[in-house]
């Protein structure tokens, strides 16, 4: 296990279209998504794509809000979603790649998705509000897009420092 090193916005791994990976329970996916995972604990996220580790392939870690406290991450290679509403929720948003900042993003709320866990379980869900948002901020990075792309108002990107002058609004 190692702790991976974080690349931040205006790195171009960010920017591009992830590739899809060949084989999900391949022994080096495995092993990535442990370092993944190590690497998302440490910085105190809840989700990390494999781009951002400036790995530039199909494959997510993020923290179910639902998942059992014993198995508490779900990884998922070449993940699909799909958005089942035209609601759009706003909702405060924070990205280990944008550090010390959060911005205040419209999202679905509620989406499909399925992917292919490290050990080949194909996963197949539908879920609303916290969990949805997440699951479009992750595949998102496999897309080449960071959450400040998807805001609609620039004056909701705030330092986190800052953020208690707008403790009236939601935390997502
Ligand atoms: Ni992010």
């Amino acid at each position: 296990m190692a702790l991976l090193k974080i690349a931040r916005m205006g790195h171009p791994v960010l920017a591009q279209r992830a590739e899809e990976v060949a084989d999900p329970t391949a022994p080096e996916v495995r092993s990535l998504v442990e370092d993944m995972i190590e690497t998302m604990h440490d910085a105190h996220g809840v989700g990390l794509a494999a781009p951002q580790v400036h790995v530039p392939l199909r494959i997510v870690v993020f923290m179910p809000p639902d998942a059992p406290e014993e198995d508490p991450v779900l990884a998922l290679v070449n993940p699909r979603h799909e958005i089942l509403t035209d609601e759009r929720v706003e909702g405060w948003e924070g990205c280990l790649s944008v550090p010390g900042l959060q911005g205040l993003v419209p999202r679905a709320p509620r989406v499909s998705y399925v992917g292919t866990t490290p050990d080949g379980t194909e996963v197949s869900r539908t879920v609303d509000g916290y969990h949805a948002v997440v699951v479009q901020h992750e595949f998102d990075h496999l897309d080449g897009i960071l959450y400040p792309q998807r805001m609609t108002d620039m004056r909701h990107l705030v330092f986190s420092s800052e953020r208690h002058w707008r403790v009236d609004e939601d935390e997502t």
